[in-house]
């Protein structure tokens, strides 16, 4: 493996609903993730995050793990639904207990928290007030950052807001595969203005409570026109627009990219709110798993319409690999946004594989290992062009809850057995470890 720069950030990433599970403990209020998974047919096999990887009780066993690997920093998600159950209303402590214990366990082992506030699971009341389609719900985000700000900001510098705005937009406002299920197609656009909103109010919140590094996350994607022909490559471009610039451009230039531009015709802008969304950041948290090829829509309700990537391996999710994907996406990043562009960090990539542990007990997950290696080159090749690349985190430490396909898809460098809780580094986990130790 080549060499990264000294202080190169690694580390790995979970997120709340995913992996805790002691969904009615502690005071927690439900969050729109209990009512998806819980709603017959919208997740596969009629899985739910009820138990997940057990986490909220084996917490310590899961940061042993990360010390063993030798990560310098762990990102997961704080649950909004258990320091503030109804989303409005009183703050509950013990929620906030469990992070604070989190936390400290991380620091003793010199381990870097790096918390996100929103990886999806909105408090259900605030969901039936309106969700993110209510201009208020941004407001109570911020007052939640706030919270957990006053609780942990003494000992955590660095906080991302939101986990990937966009896919929360597409598969829980536009389609309705993800929680909370609703089918708006391009009349979910309002709920964009709300978490952008919602992510300006919190970045200002976090920075007013000294929080060193505050980011936003968001997944990107290079986009591939599936021919050259006029009306693929316009569409190609309505699809970047959708899902790369969407969240990046009022971040970064205070304004939409022009797709979105009705929104302020629509009166959902206001004065000052692009200020507010443009709040300088301190880093980007970039999530990247593959790129899309795109053709112009045949009928359907999109202006685009994806198709796949042949020729290369996929994922056993049917992910394509494309490893120069990443370098493509932050170099193109460094392109369009030059000197807007804050240094970037890498907090989600990974793959699934079909992890069958081997007589041995051990699991062979070769796969995952040619993902890694692959994606850290290409990783590498973007910093040496120049870009300011800062972290990477592997997508998941564990195998967990995976949003609508249930425990089907294992993103993990360690396996867990779903009916014993039991814990098995993969052969990722030990090259991973070797990589860290400077050892491959
Ligand atoms: C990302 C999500 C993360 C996980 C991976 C596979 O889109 O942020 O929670 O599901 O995909």
């Amino acid at each position: 493996m080549p060499s990264f720069p000294p202080d190169f950030l690694w580390g790995v990433s979970t997120a709340a609903y995913q992996i805790e599970g002691a969904v009615h403990e502690d005071g927690r209020g439900a969050s729109i993730w209990d009512t998806f998974s819980h709603s017959p047919g919208r997740v596969r096999d009629g899985d739910t995050g009820d138990i997940a990887c057990d986490h909220y009780h084996r917490w310590e066993e899961d940061v042993e793990l990360l010390a063993e690997l030798g990560v310098g920093a762990y990102r997961f998600s704080i649950a909004w639904p258990r320091v503030r159950p109804d989303g409005a209303g009183p703050v509950n402590g013990r929620g906030l207990d469990f992070y604070d214990r989190l936390v400290d366990g991380l620091l003793v082992r010199g381990i870097v928290p790096v918390p996100t506030l929103f990886h999806w699971d909105l408090p259900q009341a605030l969901e039936d007030a309106g969700g993110w389609l209510a201009r208020d719900t941004a407001e109570r985000f911020a007052e939640y950052a706030a919270v957990v700000a006053d609780r942990l900001g003494d000992r955590v510098a660095r906080w991302i807001t939101l986990n990937e705005p966009i896919v929360h937009l597409a598969q829980g406002y536009a389609f309705g595969t993800h929680a909370p299920g609703r089918e708006l197609l391009m009349d979910a656009l309002p709920a964009a203005h709300h978490l952008l909103l919602g992510h300006g109010l919190a970045v200002r919140a976090l920075r007013a409570r000294g929080a060193a590094e505050v980011m936003i996350t968001n997944n990107c994607t290079p986009v591939w026109p599936a021919s050259d022909g006029e009306a693929d490559v316009a569409a190609a471009a309505v699809y970047d627009g959708f899902h790369n610039r969407l969240f990046l451009d009022p971040v970064l230039r205070g304004e939409y990219p022009p797709f979105a531009a009705a929104l302020s015709d629509a009166g959902l802008v206001r004065d000052g709110d692009l200020d507010v969304i443009a709040t300088p950041l301190d880093a980007l948290g970039l999530n990247y798993y593959n790129p899309t090829r795109i053709k112009a829509a045949d009928g359907g309700p999109m202006p685009f319409e994806t198709v796949g990537i042949e020729g290369v391996p996929q994922t056993a999710f049917g992910w394509p690999v494309v490893p120069d994907g990443l370098r493509e996406v932050l170099t193109g990043l460094r392109d369009r946004y030059a000197g807007a562009l804050p240094p970037i960090y890498v907090t989600e990539n990974g793959c699934s594989t079909v992890d069958i542990p081997a007589p041995d007990g051990r699991v062979h997950d070769g796969a995952r290992i040619d993902y890694l290696d692959g994606h850290l080159r290409a990783l590498h090749a973007a910093i040496t062009e120049g870009v300011d690349v800062r972290g990477y985190f592997v997508w998941s430490l564990l195998d967990n809850f995976e949003w609508a396909e249930g425990y089907s898809q294992r993103f993990g460098l360690v396996r867990v057995d779903f009916d014993t809780q039991r814990r098995t580094p993969k052969d990722s986990f030990a090259w991973l470890r070797a990589v860290l130790s400077g050892r491959r």
